[in-house]
């Protein structure tokens, strides 16, 4: 059942290749220039008079909620607002019909999400869903949806379920911007193509598995490691360090990586592991002056960098290669050498790498 892998997790990195083609199967066609999404294709005109997006979710769904938030806003132009369910359902938001709000769960069972679906709904916003398993209670709440189609998620730590999420955003990010006139039919094509080409991509980003192997091994006994991003990448640390603290119970926090300075740098001595994103990017400079920040007081560097980097191989201690792609696409393949750095140093730790201690694979109770 495991197909050959020791572990669930594992088996469900390594097929986010597959996961993420399905999820985008019947859904894009490049070469028309079109997207077909036919749970939400009733509310187009919805989609043109919306003021604003709420995402609400919880865990690694909010974290691919927060990837949505800058895509959405980037090519859609519209207002985006990333909620923790738990959070939005007890303080009496600002809800109207104008809102949409989008609900995001693997399991389409969390209790809190389905809270928040229930009182936006009862203040008349338009609700969608981002669910994973079909027929779960979200998606009987909702108004309209769009699966992610990754397939069962067995593993308790959300891997092929976050990257499915992720790619359903970026869909949609594109589709709303195209049903807004935000993009021309030649730049929409142009992504759809960078899309349809990220399963392939993926799959030549799990090369990296050796490499984070030993890396995994020259940490796996730390006791803090530190997650740091910019932009898009900031939810990809996020979501970093959720998946370390989670299997492995080594203490992890993300942050955009310029707010190091405002009190996490205090942490960053000689013990301390900083994994970087730091792809060939539009804030690639910066990050670069965070590491060297880094650096200067002696904390190690591990750096996702992009396939040909010179700069910040200089400067890293460890570096772990994914293939160069749009800044829009990389969230999809930093994931993965965080993933499996985190499994990796977990096997390592003899912890239960499936099944962590105190953790459900759905949260049915607040
Ligand atoms: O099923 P959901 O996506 O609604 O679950 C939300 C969180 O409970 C979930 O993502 C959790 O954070 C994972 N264990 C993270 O790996």
């Amino acid at each position: 059942e495991k197909g050959g892998y020791d572990h669930f997790m594992l088996k469900e990195i390594y097929e986010q290749p597959r996961s993420i083609r399905d999820c985008l199967r019947g859904r894009i066609y490049p070469t028309e220039g079109l997207v077909q999404l036919g749970g939400i294709k009733d509310y187009i005109e919805k989609l043109k008079e919306l003021d604003r997006i709420i995402i609400v979710a919880c865990g690694t769904s909010w974290h691919a909620g927060l990837v949505g938030e800058y895509l959405i806003e980037e090519y859609a132009r519209v207002p985006v607002e990333v909620e923790y369910a738990s959070e939005f359902r007890y303080r009496n938001p600002i809800i109207t019909p104008n809102d949409l709000v989008i609900a995001i769960s693997q399991s389409g069972e969390t209790a809190d999400t389905m809270a928040a679906i229930e009182l936006a709904k009862e203040m008349g916003a338009t609700i969608f869903g981002i669910c994973n398993v079909v027929g779960a209670s979200i998606p009987r709440i909702t108004h309209a949806g769009v699966y992610t189609h990754a397939g069962p998620e067995i593993g308790v730590a959300s891997t092929k379920a976050f990257t499915a999420q992720v790619t359903i955003l970026t869909l949609m990010a594109f589709y709303i911007a195209q049903q807004r006139g935000n993009i021309t039919q030649s730049k929409f094509i142009e992504y759809l193509t960078e899309l349809d080409k990220v399963p392939d991509l993926v799959e030549q980003t799990l090369k990296c598995n050796d490499t984070v192997k030993a890396i995994a091994e020259r940490f796996k006994d730390s006791a803090n490691c530190l997650f740091l991003g910019r932009g898009v990448s900031f939810p990809v640390a996020l979501e970093g360090a959720l998946k370390l603290k989670e299997i492995s119970y080594i203490h992890a926090e993300g942050y955009p990586a310029a707010e190091m300075k405002h009190g996490p740098i205090a942490l960053i001595d000689a013990e301390m592991p900083v994994v970087f994103i730091a792809t060939k990017n539009s804030s690639y400079e910066k990050v670069i002056s965070n590491i060297q920040e880094v650096k200067a007081r002696g904390g190690k560097v591990i750096a996702i960098v992009s396939e040909g980097d010179v700069e910040v191989k200089e400067m890293a201690d460890y570096v772990i290669e994914i293939p160069l792609t749009g800044e829009t696409f990389v969230p999809l393949l930093a994931t993965i050498p965080l993933q499996l750095l985190s499994y990796h140093i977990a096997v390592m730790r003899g912890c239960n790498v499936d099944q962590p201690r105190n953790l459900a694979k759905s949260v049915t109770v607040e």
